[in-house]
């Protein structure tokens, strides 16, 4: 049976156990240049000794007005990609693997004076109101996601994930109450996505897996539901994602009637979902920091992976403690063996 330190093969991506770092902003990158910097040498080394199978480097951005904010991270040049190489080189020296999220902010970048977004609608009152991209600018944007992705191949990054949730460009494009245009990428939402997707694995290789992320639920009065999303994840399955990272919420206010308090593995069942009705394998996340959660995820099925977040934030060691809750074999590194966890 599968359990948390089972190994997992997909395509030519192999992992020594089902735990994976959960893409996380650091907000550390120089600013406006969108370099990584020592911390985040530092910050995903530490995850790497700390036994982890799969690093997931926060949220990427394809150009630099695509970007949360001034401190966030980019992909738009061959400098990007070179600085991002001893990150890998790294991870893969201490046993990880390691992959990019991939990303635009659109409407949600808050630090360029014209935001981007499928449709003119601003986030709320506090967020400028961003431009409907035009047929040009979409092919720009699907460009700029290849380019990224591309050169993620080339700085020696073992799988790349798309970011299609959290409220995020992607998700702008997929959601009706982000995308009222009248065009064919409104009348048929999920094409921006499947032009994006088919454009980033024309440049990897055939055998590197594509995972993306998505928002199952949203929380907005007038937000899609989980049956919306197993219907899009359908077809972005079939243009080439191979593996769906499953989140929710991220595009406005949360409605009460729409959202509980988020419990421990209140996710999982959006990951089931997918995985039963489509026939994928998806990563499950979302407060999965007790080990008995996260095993019983993989060991009941519900998931194939599971990324853990602030988890690992808190305990970057977390992957050894949970191995010796759950009275499992771990691999810990030889200077660390006189060590409890
Ligand atoms: C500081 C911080 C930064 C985050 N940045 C990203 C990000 O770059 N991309 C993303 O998809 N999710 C991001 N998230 C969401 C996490 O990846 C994860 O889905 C969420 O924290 C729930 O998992 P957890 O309960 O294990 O923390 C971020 C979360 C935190 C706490």
């Amino acid at each position: 049976m599968n359990h948390l330190m089972s190994s997992y093969k997909i395509g030519n991506l192999e992992l020594k156990n089902r735990i994976v770092m959960s893409p996380m902003c650091q907000y550390s990158a120089v600013k406006k240049d969108g370099m990584p910097t020592d911390w985040h040498l530092h910050h995903y080394t530490t995850r790497a000794v700390g036994g982890v199978g799969l690093i997931i480097v926060e949220m990427t951005n394809i150009e630099e007005d695509g970007r949360i904010s001034d401190f966030c991270l980019g992909l738009w040049s061959d400098a990007h990609r070179d600085a991002f190489k001893p990150i890998v080189d790294q991870a893969h020296k201490h046993g990880a693997k390691i992959g990019i999220q991939i990303a635009h902010a659109g409407r949600k970048a808050e630090d360029t004076d014209s935001p981007i977004s499928a449709s003119p609608i601003a986030y709320d009152e506090t967020f400028k109101k961003p431009y409907e991209a035009s047929e040009s600018d979409i092919k720009r944007l699907v460009i700029g996601y290849q380019d990224a992705a591309r050169r993620a191949v080339e700085a020696g990054f073992d799988v790349i994930e798309l970011h299609g949730a959290h409220g995020y460009l992607i998700h702008q494009f997929l959601s009706p109450y982000t995308n009222q245009r009248q065009d064919r990428y409104g009348e048929e939402r999920t094409l921006f996505a499947v032009e994006v997707i088919k454009a980033m694995k024309a440049v990897m290789p055939t055998d590197m897996p594509l995972i993306m992320r998505i928002s199952a639920m949203e929380y907005v009065e007038e937000g899609y539901e989980l049956t919306d999303a197993v219907a899009f994840s359908r077809t972005l399955k079939e243009a080439g994602v191979d593996l769906f990272d499953v989140s929710s919420g991220g595009e406005g206010k949360p409605s009460s009637t729409r959202f509980q308090k988020p419990y421990a593995g209140y996710q999982v069942p959006f990951a089931r979902k997918i995985r039963q009705e489509i026939g994928v394998p998806v990563m499950a996340v979302g407060m999965l920091e007790n080990p008995e959660i996260a095993n019983a995820a993989i060991r009941s099925n519900d998931a194939d992976l599971v990324a853990i977040g602030r988890g690992l934030l808190s305990h970057p060691y977390w992957t050894f403690s949970a191995a010796t809750q759950l009275n499992l074999d771990m691999h810990v590194p030889k200077q660390y063996e006189q060590a409890t966890f």
